[in-house]
């Protein structure tokens, strides 16, 4: 893994768009796979200044994100498409059809992640992987489980990921108890992976995850088998 610690949020989030930017710019037609939560938000940020001052585009990519709220709709405020289109794609010049999010209100949530999975296939799995990490190690909504996850799954939220997303709803009752999310196999498949990790509460699941044993009681630690992965941390985190 190649780890990069930064003073500060903003240094962090300008590091982190510059990776992605490097990838559109090599190959407009990249699939980058996203991730949301309040780490990429300064990368996001990042990423829609330079569309504006310096051209960057991303009229031939797609993207595919990591997870989604079961029940949620892309119109709820607190869903991950909600999320998405907020931060990043109604900002730049992306096309909304060339945007994957798993769907929260499918009828069939396992034939949904069934769908997901043969979409990321036959994308060829992703150029680069943001990633963020929960304070419990969960990348996606990967819970800590007796095994890892390969496929996209519906998953039950653990009570600390329940309560670490309660301050983005009005009350922790409000947060849903289940996702959909792509598994560790989806992640893994990604060409590159970037993880960031703003804020020093993150710094000892982190080190965790970088050097401790690889388990699915800490399913960030599963990166360490990956033969191209960044690690970003910062001092600081200035978002929610
Ligand atoms: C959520 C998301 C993860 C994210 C994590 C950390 O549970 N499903 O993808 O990495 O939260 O969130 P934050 O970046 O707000 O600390």
């Amino acid at each position: 893994m190649n780890y990069q610690s930064f003073s500060s949020y903003a240094s962090m989030s300008r590091a982190a768009a510059a990776m992605i930017a490097d990838i559109l710019r090599a190959k407009p037609e990249c699939v980058l796979g996203l991730a949301t939560g309040s780490s990429p938000i300064g990368t996001y940020d990042e990423l829609v200044r330079m569309h504006r001052e310096e051209g960057l585009s991303f009229a031939h990519c797609t993207t595919i994100n990591l997870d989604e709220y079961l029940g949620l709709d892309g119109a709820h405020p607190q869903s991950y498409r909600f999320f998405m289109n907020e931060h990043l794609f109604s900002r730049v010049d992306i096309r909304l059809d060339h945007t994957f999010v798993p769907c929260g209100t499918a009828s069939d949530p396992a034939a949904e992640c069934l769908a997901y999975d043969a979409r990321l296939k036959a994308l060829g799995g992703a150029d680069i992987q943001l990633l963020g990490i929960g304070p419990d190690g969960h990348i996606g909504f990967n819970e800590p489980a007796d095994s890892f996850t390969v496929a996209t799954h519906v998953v039950d939220l653990a009570p600390s990921t329940i309560n670490a997303n309660a301050r983005f709803f009005d009350s922790a009752a409000e947060v849903p108890h289940q996702a959909l999310t792509m598994g560790m196999g989806g992640i893994m498949a990604a060409k590159k992976i970037l993880l960031i990790a703003p804020g020093s509460s993150k710094k000892a699941v982190l080190d965790a995850a970088m050097t401790g044993p690889v388990t699915p009681r800490l399913p960030a630690s599963l990166l360490q088998l990956h033969p191209d992965v960044t690690v970003f941390f910062a001092e600081g985190h200035t978002s929610p």
